[in-house]
């Protein structure tokens, strides 16, 4: 007796891209816009330091206190451009919700020790953990709050609203230089995970 034939069931339908495309320019576009505000920004910073500690000249960008400016303004538009295009895309598309929410306080303690326990299933890499999770909301509102602290200083009489909700210019630097750090701090983990996950670095850059 012959076998009956197999069915056919067509082409597989294509899987949707883990990373869609205009989520990967707007990253890399991010990236680039991170290290050139913050080598610029640590140029700027040592011409008026307020700590007893400048940036060695090696790592920083501009030259001199007028070249750093020219960098961390052009870097500036950058930033806030591709930010607001990323931040419009992912709430128009639901993403936002989708991806990073819900975030809870539990789920991120359970995470957590589950990752340092080397028990973090990474197998389905359409899904962030609730680590990746707070990381990556808490990164959107670090920056966010490096714009406005950044246009007080920028703009300190226009912005004057903003700079007194600051607690002044001075402490405007403040806020400014400790949203910095805290963003170095975030890249410094974050590069360490890639380094861990390298398959993830791939899907940043070809979708899946
Ligand atoms: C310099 C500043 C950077 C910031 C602020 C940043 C921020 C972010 C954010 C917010 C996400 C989540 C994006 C989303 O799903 O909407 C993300 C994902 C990712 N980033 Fe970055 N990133 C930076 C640099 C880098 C660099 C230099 C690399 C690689 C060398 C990198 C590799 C990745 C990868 C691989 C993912 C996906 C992670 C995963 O699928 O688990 N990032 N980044």
């Amino acid at each position: 007796m012959m076998a009956p034939p197999a069915l056919d069931q067509g082409p597989a339908a294509p899987q949707p891209a883990i990373h869609p495309r205009w989520l990967r320019v707007t990253h890399w576009l991010n990236a680039l816009a991170v290290v050139i505000m913050a080598m610029s920004g640590w140029r700027i910073y040592n011409a008026a330091p307020f700590f007893d500690f400048t940036f060695p000249n090696g790592i920083t960008l501009g030259g001199w206190l007028g070249g750093a400016l020219q960098w961390h303004f052009a870097g500036m538009w950058l930033l806030v451009a591709n930010g607001l295009i990323y931040l419009a895309l992912n709430a128009a598309s639901g993403r936002l919700w989708r991806k990073f929410l819900p975030v809870s306080p539990g789920g991120v303690v359970r995470d957590l020790l589950a990752a340092l326990r080397g028990r973090l299933s990474h197998a389905d890499p359409r899904r962030y953990n609730q680590v990746q999770r707070l990381a990556y909301l808490f990164v959107m509102v670090d920056i966010a709050v490096l714009v406005l602290s950044g246009l007080v200083l920028w703009k300190s009489v226009q912005f004057g609203l903003l700079r007194d909700l600051m607690g002044g210019y001075e402490a405007a630097r403040r806020v400014h230089f400790f949203a910095m750090a805290l963003l170095a701090g975030f890249v410094a983990v974050h590069l360490a995970m890639v380094a861990l996950v390298p398959r993830s670095l791939l899907t940043m850059i070809r979708g899946k």
